[in-house]
């Protein structure tokens, strides 16, 4: 059993926590934002419920005592008071390398000597948050697919000044949560951003020229890929504030073209459309039921506009 800290309880934070707690571990959590803080209790719920149903079916008080591991503090004081007794920070907050390397260098220092500090960033340099926090060598990626619980693959982030030791603890302590942790490198996209991103903004930029609808492109994709939701629904779990902000941090990384965040998914970021969360993305949300696909056809410009007439 270790403690954790997991700094950030929004939607991949919150699901870290769940599966934390089923590995048997204590957690501590913090989030700057009230709101947050306070949705996160009945975000662990859901997540706890759909864990004792699926994998621990004959533990009446599997809930009950995972969620007796978990607390939240309200301040980052009290955050940093108790990271003295946990081993490892797992950092979870929005996906910003600014913000992430400044928290990280106010944070990280309060662990003990030998704690690890992992991040759950999807898109950002590892190698840059390792050295914001004062120990490049006891810093890994530890990239969670959402939902985190759900998901067994975890992309565990090398980079050059990772020490083995701290990889080798961090493999031994997914395997024993049950994960299926897989090494990448710190690259743009790490390994499966590099491929799912492009693939996902160019669905987008079909979906602005009006080649498909939102609905018929994931039947597509699920009824033939074998996509277990397709591309637009995906994108609605993620949230279009977090797509944007990896899209437009891997754009900036490698200046590819195809990684430049599409209209369709600017406006959504401006306006709040985060998917999910929300209510509102590719999809009309009630709760976790994607209720109708949005037509976006007043935006596109239809195929046949497109093509020239040659
Ligand atoms: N959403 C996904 O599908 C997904 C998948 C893989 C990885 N990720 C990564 O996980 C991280 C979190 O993403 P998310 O989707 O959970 O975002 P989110 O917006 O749901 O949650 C982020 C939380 O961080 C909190 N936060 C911001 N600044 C903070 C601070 N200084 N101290 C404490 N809390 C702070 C926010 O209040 C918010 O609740 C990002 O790095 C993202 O790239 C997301």
């Amino acid at each position: 059993m270790k403690r954790f800290a997991v700094m950030g309880l929004g939607k991949m934070g919150v699901d870290w926590v769940a599966n934390l707690l089923e590995g048997g571990h204590e957690v501590v959590g913090f989030d700057n934002f009230s709101a947050a803080r306070e949705r996160a209790p009945g975000a662990l719920a859901k997540g706890l419920g759909w864990i004792a149903k699926k994998r621990h079916p004959d533990e009446a008080d599997f809930a009950e005592k995972a969620t007796a591991r978990f607390r939240i503090v309200d301040s980052e004081d009290e955050f940093a008071q108790a990271l003295g007794s946990c081993q490892i920070l797992l950092e979870v907050i929005l996906e910003d390398l600014d913000l992430k390397c400044e928290v990280l260098a106010r944070v990280a220092p309060h662990l003990p000597a030998d704690g690890m500090v992992w991040t759950n960033t999807s898109s950002l340099s590892v190698h840059t948050m390792g050295v914001a926090s004062g120990r490049p060598d006891r810093f890994v990626g530890t990239h969670g697919m959402n939902p985190v619980y759900q998901m067994p693959a975890v992309e565990v982030v090398r980079h050059r000044d990772l020490a083995e030791e701290t990889l080798t603890q961090t493999l031994e302590l997914l395997v024993g949560m049950g994960k299926s942790p897989f090494v990448a490198s710190d690259v743009s996209g790490f390994w499966v951003n590099k491929h799912l991103v492009p693939f996902m903004l160019e669905a987008m930029r079909a979906l602005e020229r009006g080649e498909i609808t939102v609905e018929d492109g994931d039947i597509g994709l699920k009824g033939s890929l074998g996509h277990p939701q397709g591309v637009f629904k995906l994108s609605d779990f993620i949230g279009a504030d977090t797509m944007y902000r990896v899209s437009m941090a891997m754009y900036l990384q490698t200046q590819d073209p195809r990684l430049y965040p599409p209209a369709i998914l600017a406006r959504m970021f401006k306006r709040g459309e985060f998917g999910v969360k929300t209510g509102k993305g590719f999809y009309e949300w009630d709760g976790f039921k994607a209720v109708k696909g949005r037509d976006f056809s007043e935006f596109a410009i239809t195929s046949s506009d497109f093509l020239l007439e040659v």
